[in-house]
């Protein structure tokens, strides 16, 4: 049977009637404790597990992946993030114009020499160690992948991200947004001028940091071919823990994004360089976050 309220009394006296959820309501429930995060023993056990089945997998002559599995289990979130459905089929005899929906986006402005430089985009500069980072796009054979849009976006040098759903208590500077982007050369050459990105805290487990890295997008000539995947910097200590850096699972693969530290770059005075090639397919492609 249905239990119906009381009502409240009417007031007369000019006071506010009192809530009727303040006589009704039953005590809020406390929420359910959020299961204990895994450890990073827990995680490293997972990585390593992952890496022998893959080891064991290359040398039964398994074709070798180029990009991370999408449900590498120690990146937690992989599992939820990526589609369970299969894409969306757009028949473009019928409407011709419906590739349009997957096209490029290049946003409302040329691309220009500012935005390749993260630490000219504000009135004052960022802090942080300068650097350089700037490298080739190639294909499988070697050529220079020309006109190529190369973006990037980092956190700031204390680790924290220009962006709201990051609450990292680092501070944020309002000299840098960690945003760039340029076009590859005849070359196939790009070139940014930003501060080194520190290392950030994740939830993935307990005591979860991220290696410092830089996020790279490369668009190609349309947005279906788009690819997404991060640089790291040489000598981190981090390498060993993060479970994305460990969701490349060939070795020699991982140790390709790395970028080196090139003393000929290093521009006196001013920035360290470092040097990152992007291999778009072949035995030596970059991996990338997603199926090409
Ligand atoms: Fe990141």
């Amino acid at each position: 049977m249905a239990l119906t309220p009381p009502t409240p009394p009417t007031p007369s006296d000019g006071a506010p009637a009192p809530a009727a959820a303040a006589v009704t309501a039953p005590p809020p429930r406390p929420a359910p404790a959020a299961p204990p995060l895994p450890t990073q023993a827990d995680i490293s056990r997972e990585i390593a597990a992952r890496h022998t089945a893959a080891e064991r997998d290359r040398a039964a002559g398994a074709p070798a992946p180029h990009h991370p599995a999408r449900d590498f289990a120690p990146y937690r979130s992989s599992t939820a993030r990526h589609p369970h459905r299969a894409p969306v089929e757009i028949d473009h005899l019928a409407d011709p114009e419906a590739v349009e929906l997957g096209g490029p986006a290049f946003g409302v402005t040329d691309v220009t020499d500012l935005d390749a430089d993260l630490t000219r985009q504000h009135t004052g500069e960022p802090l942080g160690e300068r650097i350089t980072v700037t490298g080739r796009v190639l294909d499988r054979s070697g050529r220079p992948v020309r006109g190529q849009l190369v973006e990037i976006w980092q956190a700031n040098a204390a680790g924290r991200y220009a962006h709201q759903r990051d609450q990292h208590p680092a501070p944020l500077d309002p000299h840098f947004t960690g945003v760039g982007r340029c076009l590859t050369d005849d070359a196939g050459r790009y070139a940014f001028t930003t501060v080194k990105p520190g290392a950030y805290p994740w939830r993935n487990h307990h005591n979860a940091w991220r290696p410092a890295h830089i996020h790279f997008s490369l668009f190609g000539s349309a947005f279906t071919q788009r690819l997404i995947t991060q640089m790291y910097f040489p000598g981190d200590p981090l390498f060993p823990y993060d479970p994305i850096l460990a969701s490349v699972t060939d070795p020699t693969a991982r140790a390709r994004l790395v970028a080196t530290y090139d003393h000929e770059l290093t521009v006196p005075e001013r920035s360290l360089g470092y040097r990152w090639d992007v291999v778009l397919d072949g035995p030596s492609a970059t991996w990338i976050e997603e199926g090409r």
